[in-house]
């Protein structure tokens, strides 16, 4: 990887692909759904060692609901046991953990592991992993809006701005993410961060997520390298910057 040109500090990866994948080799979609949970861990290990700050992972969406109960149920199963396992492995590796989304939905034992899991891991200065589990990004934002207006009615009737909303929203605790990253094929945001997408660099990959290993991040970070961020400017414009 060249070592001159910036790594994004804040990835974003719809981890897509699991069942396709489980499904190719005859074998259960939960078969896919674990091999894609030991696939954090591997991509959280080499985002830390790129140097990135921020990994976020698309987990459960609002809509995943709709699935069959059974893969829902084992799905939630797959969720704590990743949890009781996994937490001290990336405590030692100075991993803070964040879980964002609707959690009312959980049942309350898996929300207090989740609290914990958070609390262990809370002071830690290396990578900042986030799940987003049971996220929508429509709720995100409408959450947010509601949760502003309850703490500061005054501000009910007015313009709100960028600025006052922002502390409400899920993520405010990380910059935006410059890379967004679907694994699977499909070419679409699917709920995911609305947002805080405004201006990532989007990447699709046809790669499902179970086989999305440490080279083929590194083929999304080399074109992201080559991307021209330009936030509304003109390409001239960013020459003078630069210079
Ligand atoms: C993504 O893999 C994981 C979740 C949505 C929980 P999928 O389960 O969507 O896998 P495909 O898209 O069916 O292959
Ligand atoms: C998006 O994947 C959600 C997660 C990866 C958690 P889906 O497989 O649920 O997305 P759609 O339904 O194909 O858009
Ligand atoms: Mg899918």
């Amino acid at each position: 990887m060249p070592e001159n040109l910036p790594v994004p500090r804040h990835i974003a990866i719809i981890m897509d692909g699991n069942g396709r994948w489980a499904k190719k080799r005859f074998m259960p979609r939960i078969a896919g759904h674990k091999r894609g949970v030991e696939m954090i861990r591997v991509m959280s290990r080499a985002c830390a060692l790129r140097g990135i700050d921020y990994l976020t992972l698309f987990a459960f969406s609002s809509e995943n609901w709709r699935r069959p109960e059974e893969e829902v149920s084992l799905l939630m199963d797959l969720f704590r046991y990743a949890l009781e396992h996994e937490v001290r492995n990336l405590h030692k590796n100075n991993v803070r953990l964040k879980v964002i989304g609707d959690l009312s939905r959980f049942d309350p034992g898996l929300v207090q592991l989740i609290q914990k899991s958070e609390q262990i891991t809370a002071q830690n200065t290396g990578l900042t992993l986030t799940v987003a589990a049971n996220y929508g990004g429509r709720w995100d934002m409408l959450h947010a809006v509601t949760r502003l207006l309850i703490q500061r009615p005054e501000l009910a009737g007015q313009d709100l701005t960028e600025q006052q909303l922002a502390p409400y929203l899920a993520m405010h605790y990380a910059p935006e993410p410059d890379l967004f990253i679907r694994t699977g094929g499909e070419q679409r945001i699917s709920n995911f961060l609305l947002w805080q997408l405004a201006y990532s660099e989007l990447y699709f990959t046809p790669t499902l997520w179970p086989d999305f290993d440490a080279a083929a991040l590194d083929l999304a970070i080399a074109s992201y390298q080559q991307r021209e961020r330009r936030f509304g400017r003109t390409s001239e414009q960013m020459e003078v910057c630069r210079t």
